[in-house]
């Protein structure tokens, strides 16, 4: 059987779940930085960036939900321990971060980053006619991108 999901090819699919994997384990580290930062936030913007913090951290985890279903709808098989993502992962692991500004850049970089994966999977869902991917990855681009932007109006 070449052929999947009424029309789109398997060897399509296949690269499609292997960057979906790719970000799926970026996702993953992101998502427990963010934790990191929600708990370890420190000073006077204490209450802003905790609340902050988790409505991110909330958002990236039904990304990673949606990311893995869709990995799985296209025959895949997700990432799902800490190793892979590890090994995966490009996004740098934020440890006892506590500074305002140090996190928000982190998050800046990390975004950056899932950005970078989520064009390259854009361009691949569209030449593979892959609707579902694409207009996933179009959400989440136009989502974040305006996360960027308050973050990096935050920083000044
Ligand atoms: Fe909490």
């Amino acid at each position: 059987m070449d052929i999947i999901l009424s029309g789109l090819k398997t060897e399509d699919a296949q690269v499609l779940a292997t960057k979906l994997n790719d970000l799926l384990a970026n996702f993953q580290v992101y998502y427990q930085n963010l934790r990191g930062l929600h708990w370890n936030i420190k000073g006077k913007n204490f209450f802003e960036l905790h609340t902050k913090f988790e409505e991110l951290y909330t958002d990236s985890q039904e990304k990673v939900d949606l990311i893995a279903e869709r990995i799985l709808t296209l025959q895949g098989t997700p990432l799902h321990t800490f190793q892979d993502y590890i090994n995966v992962s490009k996004i740098p692991v934020g440890k006892d971060i506590s500074k305002d500004t140090e996190a928000v850049e982190l998050i800046v970089k990390s975004l950056s980053e899932l950005l970078k994966i989520e064009r390259e999977i854009l361009e691949i869902s569209g030449n593979a006619d892959d609707e579902g991917t694409n207009s996933m990855m179009s959400d989440f681009i136009s989502e974040q991108e305006k996360t960027l932007w308050m973050l990096n109006a935050w920083l000044g």
